[in-house]
């Protein structure tokens, strides 16, 4: 028996869907959000002015792995806009920071009340319309946002199914140019999404489909993405992988590798998609110690045995340029830093829960 799957959000696919985007917008002021480089790149802000059908309020500067106070400038400025919707376009830093601002803007609260489940949140503010500029975080299909807090050097999420996006639009031209770093980062994080979200213990026959065809599009994908960045039907798969794989883990959660790689990333600025793909294979052998069924198609999906599987991801993720093991990324916090984290959502969602001593093994065989 399994519950019924809920996607809330619409999605809508298509390449230079974007030279459309007004169509899929209402009419109206609108609040638009964007990051840095990324959006000056792509003239972001000239394309959402010739499709919005009212007066553009900017918000921009959103930073990788936004902080509180940037949600709550930008929650600030939206609450004081006549915006009657939100537009995010950029990765999965703006996309979380928009739907953040939308809720605090619409129903009052500190970013810190919803991120510590103080506060609820009752709907999601204003509408979010998400425009995804990288394939990995699917954040445009998902209910979560995601928000570092420096003062407690660690990263909070809200979780609930209020701040799904009112519409995803999603344009793989888009990722044309996205730098070569950026595709690595962006592919191991659908990976991490993928293989966590297979493994969830709320998983089910639908969603493990999903994650599947996910690896099998990765792998079939990521490394043509990285060798021939602008290659369509490279950056179409790699976009469709995305999405599968939001449509798995938006429904059951990811698991302890997202938990280990929030302290990583913050100490050492290495991007969120390599710091989860660092402890997946080690995470995937210590499930199949402890007794877990059914990993060995997942596996298989990816090219590997089960045996292979650790080793062939460190093989690729050295192909991409990216750091394999934890010490290479010059993370000096240790496995003390590492359990400071808040992790107890994450270590019960495998098919077999995990406790603390598992995550010492994870750490001591992802050195
Ligand atoms: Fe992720």
């Amino acid at each position: 028996m399994f519950k019924t799957m809920e996607w809330k959000t619409p999605v809508t696919y298509g390449w230079q869907l974007t030279e459309e985007l007004g169509s899929y917008l209402p009419e109206g002021d609108c609040f638009l959000v964007l990051g840095g480089l990324s959006s000056d790149r792509l003239g972001l802000e000239g394309m959402a002015k010739s499709a919005v059908r009212g007066k553009l309020h900017v918000f921009k500067g959103v930073e990788p792995n936004p902080t509180e106070r940037t949600v709550e400038g930008g929650a600030a400025s939206l609450r004081a806009s006549t915006a009657k919707f939100v537009l995010a376009m950029g990765g999965g830093s703006v996309m979380d920071a928009a739907k953040m601002m939308a809720l605090m803007a619409g129903y009052g609260g500190s970013a810190r009340d919803y991120l510590t489940g103080k506060r609820l949140p009752e709907g999601p503010g204003y509408p979010v319309f998400c425009v995804p500029t990288t394939p990995g975080t699917s954040s445009e299909i998902t209910p979560y946002a995601v928000v570092t807090v420096p003062e407690l050097s660690s990263k909070l999420s809200v979780r609930h199914p209020a701040i799904y996006p009112k519409a995803a639009l999603i344009d793989p031209s888009l990722t044309l140019d996205l730098p070569l770093d950026q595709t690595t980062a962006t592919g191991l994080d659908i990976l991490a999404h993928a293989f966590e979200s297979f493994w969830s213990r709320s998983s089910d026959p639908i969603t493990r489909s999903f994650s599947m065809r996910s690896v099998q599009l990765v792998r079939k994908h990521l490394e043509g993405a990285w060798n021939e960045p602008s290659s369509r039907p490279h950056r179409e798969g790699m976009s469709l992988a995305g999405i599968m794989a939001g449509m798995s883990f938006s429904q059951v959660g990811t698991s302890v590798c997202h938990a280990i790689s929030y302290p990583i990333t913050l100490d050492t600025g290495l991007p969120h998609g390599t710091a989860c793909a660092l402890t997946l294979g080690a995470t995937f052998d210590r499930l199949r110690e402890k007794g877990a069924k059914g990993l060995d198609e997942i596996a298989e999906a990816f090219g590997s045995s089960p045996g292979s599987f650790k080793d062939d991801l460190s093989a690729l993720m050295h192909r991409l340029g990216a750091p394999s093991s934890i010490s290479a990324t010059g993370f000096k916090g240790g496995s003390e830093r590492v359990l400071s984290t808040e992790m107890k959502g994450f270590l019960s969602n495998s098919c077999i829960p995990l406790d603390r001593e598992d995550v010492l093994i994870i750490l001591e065989s992802s050195l």
